[in-house]
């Protein structure tokens, strides 16, 4: 491998590319990360408001088909405190390797993981939220640009924020958000990234958890038709902006339950009810009105335009991610 994507990160992480895979909420379960793991990318599982024992036998499931060290991801802010506190002591009893941390950074709950020897990832779309998590003592940061697909904190582009980051200190950083090729990995190690964080890349990916009819969607979508929108606020502790595929919720179509603070079902997920405007995705087992609900993607999707293993993915774009760096270093 070419020795630019060699990066300390992949120490930290324990794997052998600057892949990781993002948390993405119901999608990326114990399949889906341990298809990256063992593609020697970095495999996190997103757990947010998850129930603790669905947690355990997503870890438990996960050990059975890799060994290699694995993240969990949870939205504290975005979490009950009172679920959020039986998910860590899930987390903790089950030795989690590292945990990924999203949204307004809780600095009690980063420290208590430190403590409990744990590595501690945090997600950040602002420099506030970037020094707030390195003053914790985060391990890791994820840059998070407002081209990221699904809950997006910051309103900078991954570009411009990245070498911000970067340059707040030595601590590794990834980049997440318009990153679905190998040229833009590369340009993401160019701006000081030590490796990348892919959502929408790997949910369009045999293994993601997410409904066929969201992958389809996302397949035929190009970069500017993606829709940032406060519209999904459902079981959300606030309004906070989403990036998704546009469907009728973004065309205005139910404006009239939105003013009458209305959200019925829709359909049905994992055992449970979804609401219109929540902020759930689709998943494998959804029925209902699919196309109503949170189709997140990232500006990233107009590259994507195959469903394929999560294997064949890493493997195209790190062998794009060679061939770029040939391209641009002739030696
Ligand atoms: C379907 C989907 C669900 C997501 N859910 C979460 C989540 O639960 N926790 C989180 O930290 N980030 C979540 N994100 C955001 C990702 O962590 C990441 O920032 C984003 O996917 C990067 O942009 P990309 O989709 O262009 O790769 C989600 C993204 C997508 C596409």
């Amino acid at each position: 491998m070419h020795p630019a994507l060699q990066t300390p990160l992949l120490s930290l992480l324990g794997c052998q590319l600057p892949i990781m895979l993002a948390g993405m909420g119901g999608v990326a379960r114990h399949r889906l990360a341990a298809a990256v793991a063992n593609a020697g990318g970095f495999g996190c599982m997103g757990m947010v408001r998850e129930p603790p024992e669905r947690i355990r036998s997503e870890i438990q499931a996960l050990r059975t088909l890799t060994a290699a060290p694995f993240g969990i991801n949870l939205i504290p802010a975005a979490t009950d405190a009172a679920l959020l506190k039986r998910e860590i002591s899930t987390c903790l009893s089950e030795q989690v390797p590292v945990m990924v941390l999203f949204w307004g950074v809780d600095a009690p709950l980063v420290r208590h993981l430190k403590a409990a020897g744990v590595t501690v990832i945090h997600q950040v779309g602002t420099v506030a939220a970037a020094e707030a998590a390195l003053a914790a003592g985060a391990d890791a940061l994820i840059a998070q640009g407002v081209e990221a697909g699904g809950h997006v904190h910051g309103t900078v582009s991954t570009l411009a924020l990245l070498p911000e980051v970067v340059a707040l200190s030595d601590v590794p950083v990834a980049a997440a958000g318009g990153i679905g090729s190998g040229a833009a990995l590369v340009a993401a190690l160019a701006l000081g990234a030590q490796g990348v964080s892919l959502g929408s890349a790997l949910l369009a990916t045999h293994e993601a958890n997410a409904h066929p009819h969201h992958q389809q969607r996302l397949l035929a979508a190009s970069a500017e038709e993606t829709v940032y929108t406060r519209q999904f606020a459902r079981n959300w502790h606030e309004p906070a902006p989403v990036r998704v595929l546009p469907n009728a919720v973004t065309a205005g179509a139910y404006a009239e339950e939105a003013a009458r603070g209305e959200s019925p079902e829709i359909g049905q997920q994992d055992g449970q009810p979804i609401y219109l405007f929540s902020t759930d995705s689709p998943l494998a087992d959804a029925t209902g009105r699919l196309d109503d609900m949170a189709l997140y993607a990232g500006q990233s999707c107009g590259q994507i335009t195959t469903l394929c293993s999560a294997a064949e993915r890493i493997e195209q774009i790190i062998g794009e991610a060679e061939q770029t760096l040939r391209r641009l270093i002739r030696t």
